[in-house]
C-alpha cells in the first residue's frame, strides 16, 4: 500500500515542479498574462488528469519523466476549463483551488486571455512533443486528448450544463452531459498515458471502459460534495449548483443513489483493471482515492 502511494505522490510532485517553472521569468509587456496563467496552474489542483496519464504511461514504458510536458498540457487545458467555468457568465464562483478566482484577482478580461492562452500553450506542447518524438502513436495520443476537449467533449457537455439550468433533463441528457464536461478527458488522460507508453488496442479498449465509468464517477462524486463538501476542504464554494440551479446528478437520483451509484462504478473500474495483465496497482490506488475524496 505505502509503495503505490510513494510513486503516485513522486509523479505529482515531480508535475508540480514542471508545472511551476513552466512560465516562470517569461513575458514583457504582457507580463501579466503569464502571471494569471500561472496563479491558476500553480494553485493547490489534485493533478488527477496528469496522474492518471503518467500513471498509464508508465504501466507501458519505464521512464515517465519524458511524458511529463504532455502530462502538463492536460493539465493546462483542464485549468483553463475552470478559469472560464468559474466566470461570471458561467458558474460565477469567487473561490477555486483555495483562492480567489482568477477573474476576481485579474479582472474577466485578462482570466479570459488567460484560459485562452492555457489551452494554446497545451497545443505548443503536444505539437512540440509530436515533432521531437515523431511516431504515430503519440500523434494519435495528442489528437485524442485534443478532441476530448473540444466540442464534441468538455466543451460539448459544458453547453449542455449550461442549457440545463433551472429545468428537468431526460436521463439520458444527464449521462451526455456528465461523460462530456469531466468523463471526455479523463478517459482521453488514461487511454492517451497508455498510448503514448505503447499499449496494445486490446489494454487500450479495456482502459478506455475503465476511463469512462472513472470519468462519470468523478462528476457523480463532485456533485456530491458540491451538496454535502466543506468549502473550506473543497477550496471552492460548496453549494454552489444549488444556487446556479443546477442539474446534476444529486437533484436528478438523490445523494443516497449517488453514493451508491459512485461505489457501483468503482468496483466496475476496478474489474477492467482486473483484465488487464500488467501492474495497475497505482490505477487502483487513484481509483479508491477518487472515491474516497472530501476535495
Ligand atoms: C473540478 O476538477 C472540475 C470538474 C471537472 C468536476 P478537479 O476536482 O479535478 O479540480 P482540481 O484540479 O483538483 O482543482
Ligand atoms: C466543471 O464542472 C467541468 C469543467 C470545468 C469542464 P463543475 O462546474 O461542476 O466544476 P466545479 O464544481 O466548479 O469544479
Ligand atoms: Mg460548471
Ligand atoms: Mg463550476
Ligand atoms: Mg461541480
Amino acid at each position: 500500500m505505502e509503495k503505490k502511494k510513494e510513486l503516485i505522490e513522486q509523479v505529482r510532485k515531480e508535475m508540480n515542479e514542471w508545472l511551476g517553472g513552466y512560465f516562470s521569468g517569461r513575458g514583457t509587456y504582457e507580463k501579466k498574462i503569464f502571471e494569471a496563467m500561472d496563479y491558476s496552474l500553480n494553485a493547490n489542483g489534485k493533478r488527477i488528469r496528469p496522474l492518471l496519464f503518467l500513471l498509464g504511461f508508465s504501466m507501458f514504458s519505464g521512464d515517465y519523466k519524458k511524458a511529463l510536458p504532455v502530462a502538463g498540457a492536460i493539465e493546462m487545458i483542464h485549468t483553463y476549463s475552470l478559469i472560464h467555468d468559474d466566470l461570471p457568465a458561467m458558474d460565477n464562483d469567487d473561490l477555486r483551488r483555495g483562492k480567489p478566482t482568477n477573474h476576481k484577482v485579474f479582472g474577466e478580461a485578462i482570466a479570459i486571455l488567460a484560459g485562452d492562452g492555457l489551452l494554446n500553450e497545451a497545443m505548443n506542447i503536444m505539437f512540440r512533443f509530436c515533432c521531437e518524438n515523431n511516431m504515430q502513436r503519440n500523434l494519435d495520443a495528442c489528437r485524442l486528448i485534443s478532441e476530448s476537449a473540444g466540442v464534441d467533449g468538455m466543451i460539448g457537455g459544458q453547453v449542455i450544463d449550461m442549457l440545463s439550468e433551472n429545468m428537468q433533463i431526460p436521463l439520458e441528457q444527464l449521462y451526455a452531459m456528465h461523460s462530456k464536461k469531466t468523463g471526455a478527458l479523463i478517459k482521453a488522460s488514461i487511454v492517451s498515458g497508455a498510448m503514448t507508453g505503447g499499449a496494445a488496442a486490446d489494454e487500450l479498449c479495456l482502459l478506455a471502459e475503465y476511463g469512462e465509468k472513472l470519468g462519470l464517477a468523478f462528476q457523480i462524486k463532485d456533485d456530491i460534495l458540491d451538496v454535502s463538501g466543506d468549502t473550506e476542504k473543497l477550496g471552492k464554494r460548496a453549494q454552489s449548483d444549488i444556487e446556479n440551479k443546477k442539474t446534476t446528478f444529486v437533484t436528478e437520483y438523490g445523494l443516497e443513489k449517488c453514493m451508491e451509484l459512485c461505489g457501483k462504478l468503482t468496483v466496475e473500474c476496478m474489474e477492467n483493471l482486473n483484465k488487464i495483465s500488467r501492474d495497475t496497482s497505482q490505477l487502483e490506488e487513484i481509483t479508491m482515492y477518487l472515491l474516497n475524496r472530501d476535495r
